[in-house]
């Protein structure tokens, strides 16, 4: 008897997340030999395409090296595309032939996986006809996954943030309990700050729909920068089992007070005619499908505060928006000044461990060293750390001084240009007790456009932080 057979669906196969993500991670999924012997996979849209199509869209980003080409061709022979409408169950009738036909095959009832990556408008509708269609009462399971926002109705559904499967993020735990170094001094008495940075040079890329109900918070800030906000923050739980994991992180949301406003910073992006970049020489409101008046942000750097024994006092600063000047997310842990300094003044910076999530992921840790040479002069180094071909290397600037100049300069100009264009453009001026020290919004804040805080106000997203917070109350208490 062959091995029974699976059908995974991908609903929205012409869309953006197909594209970027769910056929490569499939294709790596597959590639590795983890999903099930035999596996069918199947593109579902409205849009007239091919297999060859969706291979076009997606096969950048599958990054087949050399030596796959022919698994991946393997791959592709595995997967199917049907044209049909979400609101027409005979577009569904298509789909139930495809596992009908497959049962036959393999004389085997066919467990079914529909991932959704299609609006929530539609989801009604869609698992309707799922249901009246394409399911099976037989021995094969039937699963659904759905895309956020899924809404608040929450028992019975596993939520799932994509940013819990990138490698680096999964890594934040190890770095931290696997390893004697940070432990003991993970704390308010020996960190200044965290910032956690999430940056794009790109803007909607085509869902502008979706994105102006949504904006940047919800996008992007309270579900992913807050997953990782939890494990940088929380404590050690008692095993790797995920509900111990989860307890240790609801504490740490349930030690957060809400947002103020007056700790955020809202902002859009604006058309920048030098770009490189096709999408940014176009700026959010000049995106057809964006209305005219839209207040919704595409940048958001917003102030936390982990009122705990360990974090108290320390600022969590949470910075992200589309259409900046580069793509990159990463976290900063910023070190307090050496007490007792016996180096000239101003000549030991703060010891920082940056984690860099993407692109490239690594970690590095500035420190200060001894300059070479007769006297005591120190100078900053980089230690780094490369996870992913497990390599440690403490990297010396040969060329020092050459490469030093330069990057100071940089980091000047993201200084300078922090209070004085957030004046400039009215964002609010500085927020009150944070050291704005390399608190650059985008790398580029003249392409950014004031928003009112009070009219966003009126649009929920601005309250998501603090929603957020409730809803984790909720959650606890449940
Ligand atoms: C998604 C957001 O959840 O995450 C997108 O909806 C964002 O707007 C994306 O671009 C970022 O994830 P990644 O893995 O591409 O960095």
């Amino acid at each position: 008897q062959q091995d029974p057979p699976y059908v995974f669906v991908i609903f929205g196969a012409s869309g953006d997340l197909a594209r970027k993500k769910i056929y490569p991670t499939l294709w790596w999924l597959y590639r590795d030999d983890l999903l099930p012997k035999n596996v069918h996979f199947v593109g579902y849209a409205r849009s007239d395409l091919t297999m060859e199509k969706i291979r076009d869209s997606f096969e950048k980003n599958a990054k087949v090296r050399d030596n796959e080409k022919d698994k991946f061709e393997a791959f592709l022979k595995q997967n199917t595309y049907i044209q049909g409408s979400y609101d027409k169950v005979e577009s569904f009738k298509k789909l139930q032939e495809f596992n009908d036909d497959l049962q036959k095959r393999t004389k085997q009832p066919v467990n079914r996986l529909y991932y959704l990556a299609l609006p929530p408008s539609v989801f009604a509708e869609v698992t309707q006809h799922l249901k009246e269609a394409c399911m099976d009462y037989g021995d094969s399971w039937t699963r659904i996954i759905i895309e956020k926002p899924f809404g608040t109705d929450k028992d019975q559904i596993y939520r799932i943030d994509h940013y819990l499967g990138k490698e680096m993020v999964q890594n934040l735990m190890t770095l931290r309990f696997g390893n004697r170094l940070f432990g003991p001094s993970w704390n308010r008495d020996h960190i200044a700050s965290v910032v956690i940075t999430f940056k794009e040079d790109f803007g909607t890329a085509g869902r502008a729909g979706y994105f102006d109900t949504s904006g940047i918070i919800r996008d992007v800030m309270q579900n992913h920068l807050m997953q990782v906000l939890t494990l940088l923050a929380m404590e050690k739980p008692v095993s790797l089992n995920a509900e111990d994991i989860r307890d240790e992180k609801v504490k740490v949301l349930k030690s957060m007070p809400p947002v103020e406003l007056k700790d955020v910073i809202v902002g859009q992006y604006v058309a920048n005619p030098d770009s490189a970049h096709p999408e940014a020489k176009a700026g959010y409101l000049d995106d057809k499908d964006v209305p005219n008046d839209s207040v919704t942000p595409t940048y958001c750097m917003a102030v936390l505060k982990v009122n705990n024994e360990r974090w108290d006092g320390v600022p969590f600063i949470m910075k992200c928006g589309k259409g900046l000047d580069e793509k990159k997310s990463e976290v900063r842990i910023q070190f307090r000044e050496v007490p007792g300094d016996i180096y000239a003044p101003g000549e030991l910076k703060r010891t920082e461990l940056v984690i860099r999530v993407a692109p490239n992921e690594a970690v590095y840790l500035k420190l200060m060293t001894k300059k070479p040479g007769m006297d005591f002069g120190v100078e900053e180094s980089e230690l780094w750390i490369y996870p992913t071909i497990v390599a440690i290397m403490v990297s010396v600037y040969l060329m020092h001084m050459s490469v030093y100049s330069l990057k100071s300069l940089w980091d000047l100009k993201s200084i300078l240009s922090v209070p004085m264009s957030l004046n400039m453009h009215g964002f609010g001026g500085v927020i009150p007790g944070v050291d704005h020290t390399n608190l650059d919004p985008s790398g580029r804040s003249d392409l950014l456009r004031t928003i009112d805080k009070a009219k966003v106000h009126k649009n929920p997203s601005i309250f998501d932080l603090a929603i957020m917070y409730c809803r984790t109350k909720e959650i606890a208490e449940a």
